[in-house]
């Protein structure tokens, strides 16, 4: 009672908000419930590399009606996190922030963009980092920090992409990452977490993870200790297998990981249409205690072929058969038992950082770090100049999806909107329980109809070394396809 009083007194709105999770070793966890959080997560990022163009003020988080639009399908999907590659830090999120906030949906955010100037470069690297540059990444940090449902920042995607990229980007990636919780330290009420996320090029992996997440000195308040890692891996690909797909290897490379580590993008699309049977080892048995979940790439259908939905310039949009597949997917889990996992009990301490962890020839094994560019240490000091209005949760009066949205057989669906959830509540599937077509029309109906083992414990021994080596060269080409995509 006293504390609505007061809230009124301030005109504050009570607008339902997400809790604010933490990393506590190697999990996200729910401080208020203790629990566990598993990401269901989406790569979004409507309109492909369009979507973000600073000339027109435009990014995927700017538009409030497209925003409810993909709320309320991402909503039916079950997924409870979106992943946003290019953000303008100085256009307003509030309104599309309230209605994936509402929709149940945390966020996790890179803070750079393909745009000449911001993000550092796999070539020539220390010509990427300079003040302007973090001024950026900070700038992103000032228009996110203050909304509950941030996850996340990634501090880089990618940046390494292969071997020949090794041997000055690693300092420079760690370096960002130190700079931005340095400048969150100071800047923000609380704390977010910071990591990288890598290309699935399985010869310069565990020399990555070793590289961002050892602690420097052996200090575990080390500033550029990553404090995730995430992997964009393809290499489960159709009807696969836990050990098929070498995400068993995974599994082994991971398990004594001191922070969470995840997929931050995962979906192969050959064969297509995609069956996505992963999702029963991802968040079953095998994987949930190494893994914290996975992000699917991607929502929007552009020309490289990972889309679940295909929308178009004016609003309009039509569910492809791959969207009902992952969403047959998601039924089948138990997402109860899931998101309310304990944290782990022990958790392994970081490794110190020594030249010994790395292993691949010509692999930056080098732990002294470039020093901050000209200008930058005033940023984190001061706090950057001309700073973005912060970030608020506003009250959204209407709930209702304004374009016309059609199933794959051609319908339309009916009273398409948000369904915004109690305080603290996560989207899960059917909490939004509109209605769609049964199955994805004709061209994708073998798929749903294909995938009732889950994927869990469907393993192969007999063909697991030979599609290892196979899938590894895969998964770097379709590392190196969807970054060309992000960007
Ligand atoms: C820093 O970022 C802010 C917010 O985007 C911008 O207004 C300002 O001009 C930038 N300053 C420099 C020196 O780049
Ligand atoms: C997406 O929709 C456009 C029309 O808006 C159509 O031309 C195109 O073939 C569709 N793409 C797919 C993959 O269904
Ligand atoms: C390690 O990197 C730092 C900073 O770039 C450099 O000053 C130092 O000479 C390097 N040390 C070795 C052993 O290469
Ligand atoms: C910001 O952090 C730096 C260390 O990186 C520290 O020296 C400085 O005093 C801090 N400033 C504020 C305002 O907290
Ligand atoms: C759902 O849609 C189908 C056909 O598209 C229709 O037959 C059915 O009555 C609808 N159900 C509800 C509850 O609207």
């Amino acid at each position: 009672m006293l504390m609505q009083s007061a809230l009124l007194a301030l005109g504050a709105t009570a607008v339902a908000a997400l809790q604010p999770l933490e990393v506590k070793g190697q999990d996200f966890v729910n401080p208020k419930t203790g629990n566990r959080f598993q990401i269901v997560g989406m790569a979004y990022q409507p309109g492909g590399s369009a979507g973000y163009d600073p000339k027109k003020k435009r990014d995927p988080l700017s538009d409030p009606d497209v925003c409810m639009r993909d709320a309320a399908l991402l909503q039916i999907l079950g997924v409870n996190a979106i992943r946003v590659y290019n953000l303008n830090p100085d256009l307003n999120h509030d309104e599309c922030v309230s209605i994936f906030n509402a929709a149940g949906m945390y966020m996790l955010l890179d803070v750079n963009s393909p745009m000449p100037g911001e993000a550092l470069t796999s070539f020539e690297v220390y010509k990427s980092y300079y003040a302007s540059y973090l001024n950026r990444t900070f700038a992103v940090v000032e228009a996110f920090k203050d909304y509950p449902n941030t996850l996340a920042f990634f501090s880089g995607n990618e940046v390494i992409d292969k071997e020949e990229t090794t041997e000055f980007v690693p300092s420079y990636v760690r370096a960002v990452t130190r700079d931005l919780k340095n400048y969150i330290k100071n800047w923000s009420d609380r704390k977010i977490p910071v990591g990288y996320s890598a290309a699935d090029v399985r010869e310069v992996l565990w020399d990555s993870f070793n590289y961002f997440t050892c602690s420097l000195q052996g200090d575990k308040d080390d500033m550029s200790m990553g404090d995730l890692f995430a992997l964009n891996s393809y290499s489960w690909c159709g009807d696969s297998s836990f050990t098929e797909s070498s995400f068993d290897k995974l599994v082994e490379g991971f398990e004594n990981t001191p922070v969470p580590v995840f997929f931050s993008e995962f979906g192969c699309n050959t064969p297509s249409p995609r069956i996505f049977t992963e999702i029963g080892s991802i968040y079953g048995a095998d994987m949930y205690d190494v893994f914290a979940g996975g992000i699917v790439y991607e929502y929007t259908q552009e020309p490289n072929n990972y889309g679940l939905v295909n929308m178009t310039e004016e609003g309009p949009a039509t569910l492809m058969s791959d969207f009902y597949s992952l969403r047959d997917q998601y039924a089948k889990l138990d997402f109860k038992k899931l998101q309310s996992l304990k944290p782990k009990g022990s958790t392994p301490k970081p490794v110190s950082c020594s030249p010994k962890l790395i292993t691949v020839d010509g692999f930056q094994n080098n732990f002294t770090l470039p020093v901050l560019p000209p200008g930058a240490k005033e940023m984190i000091d001061n706090g950057i100049e001309n700073k973005p209005k912060p970030g608020k949760l506003v009250e959204i009066k209407d709930w209702k999806v304004k374009y016309e949205v059609r199933n794959a057989d051609g319908t339309v669906i009916k009273d398409l909107a948000v369904k915004p959830l109690a305080d603290d509540e996560v989207n899960a599937p059917g909490s939004n329980t509109a209605n769609l077509s049964a199955g994805s029309g004709s061209s994708g109906s073998s798929g749903s109809q294909g995938s009732t083992n889950g994927g869990d414990g469907d393993d192969k021994e007999n063909s697991a070394a030979g599609h290892g080596v196979g899938g590894g060269v895969l998964a770097l080409v379709m590392g190196v396809a969807a970054l060309v995509a992000a960007f």
